[in-house]
């Protein structure tokens, strides 16, 4: 439809119908079948308004998408068709590793592969929109949601963001290509500072770092043309982000330049209540509308308060038909004015899975893995007496939080994709979830004792990490340290294969495993992948997006810290007086970007080439010598410090990185070129700059160990 003829219809519409298009409901409000029931009824809400709702979240199947759309298109007035949402975060019904993972495997091209993949599905059960990316910055793991996030760095974040906007969106027009989803990039923002990690918390945040750590993967997104942003439910500076003005005018609005759809997260606009921001419904609605959220995400405030809202105030109708231009607009970019079932037919309803889409789960596991440690122990070798304990051994719960639509019984289990690898496997399986009782622990000794090599499946539920899933405690729970430590006893040669949603603290049993492998909440298909991964027949290529701690009192912990005034050094550390703890170190136990391989390779030879033209890159030229007799997949990574700047900035930051495939002892050469504007950061006045000065740069396989190899004076 013409954007004129958006408008003409947006004439026609009365302030009720208009107040509807910016509600978005779930579907059991469709399902009443006429009679006014269930949330219904709790709301207060009539069959003619029901007529006028713009949107529905979280429908499970193609056959529910039709049957809803077909009855309201029936009852209602203008025939606007309603716009399907819902939380497509790390695949559809085939589940692929969580967010944290992906961004472990430090690669675009996977993140975009999986994102089409995911709206591929979602698009064939008939909905429209995802609630993805998530472009919260993090850096506390008590905080469940860093499961969804990319990690903790605001590069590798931003990069990846604008992947899974290009991989949901595509790059042709929405209406022709009914595989792809509209992308709604959340929670904007801060919500991943919320204090003491614990979820919906309150959140204070500097200017600082709001412009230069939080809003650059908000930014990517809005650049890779993300058409919704969802805003946050924690306070910043004092007021919730939901009513938020400065934040959604000035920030979002004007220097992000975001012109899509703003919509509140779950009940958002009511909790503005309970935040004590506002007295009552029509408070809250008028509050949210006016900061600028322009679809109310379940709740009654818009629907029942915002025709008088508008009625007393006239001048609130240029706002109001602009949120609803913002809606129909998105409609319309689907193509839903054309056919308002985006494809969807009475013969085309039942899921049409690929095994391509679970190979891809496959391929993703694999390069989100992260190895940590390996004294030898791994690979596996053929016909090895090996035993599998745990609750992981056998567990299918692998496939983590917002995997709603997934199947369960349809992830393969470690001890599947293992069984049907070439060695003498003896199971011990244990209920997950379950604390680990001193019987159990016992029988686990006998069968190490007996086995040549101990695998041991430990971590997380997935209730227990994801929203609402915050910790005190990191480490592992249910008396899985006991098992580690008793079989430690018995038999040293353990590999404790991990399974969770964030960083844990591992410290207690990283001396007591000879390989420690992170397997996250690998997918539908992880039991296969971490199958092949320890058999060797793949080799694990995740780098952790984000610092595993030593101890929870170290959080918030993010590798780019600043220096401060006394930081502590090789030479320094006797000293009381610096910026460190009394009980711990500083360090992470396993810091960001860190991860091994089978095999090994070595910067040989670095050399910085400074251009001769000014406005020309310098070139950063090292030599990787692959020291090993069979091929090796390494992530090299590049960071960066800005050795004297106006406002403090951190110790290092990573700039770029590549993966880099070498062949058995290969020697290959590679080049990194980076320019002054690469190294611009926000100062006091909020201007994005470079200063003249010199930069120091280090290169190397992880945060904490890379190298200095020189510095660039810009
Ligand atoms: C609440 C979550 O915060 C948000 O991320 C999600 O998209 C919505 N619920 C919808 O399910």
């Amino acid at each position: 439809m013409e954007t004129i003829k958006l408008k003409k219809l947006i004439d026609r519409m009365t302030v009720a119908e208009k107040v509807g298009q910016l509600v978005q409901l779930t579907p059991d409000f469709f399902a009443q079948g006429g009679e006014i029931t269930g949330p219904m009824q709790q709301w207060q809400m009539s069959e003619e308004q029901l007529g006028t709702i713009g949107s529905v979240l979280g429908t499970h199947t193609a056959e529910q998408v039709y049957t809803i759309q077909t009855s309201y298109l029936e009852k209602s007035r203008l025939k606007i068709p309603l716009i399907f949402m819902a939380d497509v975060i790390h695949g559809y019904e085939t589940i692929f590793p969580i967010p944290l993972a992906l961004a472990s495997s430090f690669d675009a091209q996977l993140v975009e592969e999986v994102a089409k993949a995911s709206a591929k599905e979602a698009a064939e059960a008939g909905i429209h929109v995802t609630f993805s990316p998530m472009a919260d910055h993090v850096k506390d793991p008590r905080w469940g949601r860093v499961l969804e996030s990319n990690g903790e760095d605001p590069t590798l974040s931003a990069v990846l963001t604008a992947a899974y906007v290009r991989g949901y969106q595509g790059t042709d027009a929405l209406a022709e290509n009914k595989q792809r989803i509209a992308a709604c990039v959340k929670h904007f923002v801060g919500y991943g500072a919320a204090e003491g990690g614990r979820d919906y918390h309150t959140v204070d945040l500097s200017d600082l770092e709001l412009y230069q750590n939080y809003l650059p993967a908000f930014q990517a997104a809005i650049e890779a043309g993300a058409e919704l942003v969802m805003t946050s439910f924690n306070t910043i500076h004092g007021v919730p982000a939901t009513a938020n003005q400065p934040l959604l005018q000035d920030v979002l609005r004007e220097k992000l330049g975001f012109d899509g759809l703003i919509i509140s997260d779950w009940a958002a606009v009511a909790e503005l209540m309970a935040h004590r921001v506002a007295a009552d419904r029509t408070e809250a609605a008028k509050k949210a509308f006016t900061a600028g959220v322009e679809m109310d995400m379940m709740s009654d405030c818009y629907l029942n308060a915002l025709e008088q809202i508008i009625d007393a105030d006239p001048a609130m109708n240029e706002q109001l038909n602009k949120a609803v231009f913002h809606v129909l607009h998105l409609k319309n970019k689907l193509g839903l004015f054309e056919d308002p079932y985006r494809g969807l037919t009475p013969e085309n309803l039942a899921p049409r899975l690929l095994k391509e889409t679970r190979l891809l789960s496959r391929e993703a596991a694999k390069k989100t893995t992260v190895l940590l440690k390996n004294q030898a122990l791994l690979p596996l070798q053929k016909k090895q007496k090996v035993a599998l304990i745990g609750p992981k051994a056998d567990s299918k719960d692998l496939l983590g939080a917002w995997s709603w639509i997934g199947k369960q019984e349809e992830a393969v289990s470690l001890a599947k994709g293992l069984s049907q690898k070439e060695i003498d496997l003896t199971i011990l399986p244990y209920p997950d979830g379950k604390v680990l009782t001193a019987a159990y622990i016992e029988e686990a000794c006998r069968l190490a004792e007996q086995s040549e090599v101990v695998l041991l499946a430990l971590g997380e539920t997935s209730e227990e990490a994801g929203e609402a899933a915050s910790l005190t405690k990191l480490s592992l729970s249910r008396n899985q340290e006991a098992l580690v430590a008793a079989v430690s006893q018995v038999n040293p040669k353990i590999a404790t294969i991990l399974f969770c949603g964030r960083p844990l603290v591992l410290s207690a049993i990283e001396p007591l495993c000879q390989a420690i492998m992170i397997a996250w909440f690998p997918g539908s298909e992880g039991g296969n992948a971490l199958a092949d991964l320890l058999m060797g027949e793949s080799e694990p290529q995740g780098r952790l997006a984000m610092s595993f701690p030593r101890a929870e009192g170290q959080l918030p912990m993010t590798y780019a810290q600043l220096s401060t005034g006394r930081p502590l050094t090789e030479e320094n550390s006797d000293q009381k007086y610096i910026s460190r703890y009394m009980d711990e170190k500083n360090d992470p136990l396993f810091s960001f970007g860190a991860g091994i391989g089978y095999g090994q390779c070595k910067i040989s030879k670095t050399q910085i080439v400074h251009p001769d033209e000014k406005n020309k890159p310098f070139e950063l030229i090292c030599t990787l010598k692959n020291e090993g007799d069979s091929p090796h997949t390494t992530t090299l990574q590049l960071y960066s410090r800005d050795d004297v700047t106006e406002v403090a900035r951190p110790m290092r930051e990573l700039k770029q990185w590549q993966k880099i495939n070498l062949a058995a002892a290969e020697e290959t050469q590679h080049s990194f070129y980076v320019t002054p504007e690469d190294f611009a950061y926000v100062h006091s006045d909020f201007s994005t700059k470079s200063d003249p000065g010199t930069i120091s740069l280090y290169l190397g396989f992880a945060a904490a160990s890379a190298k200095l190899i020189g510095t660039l004076t810009i």
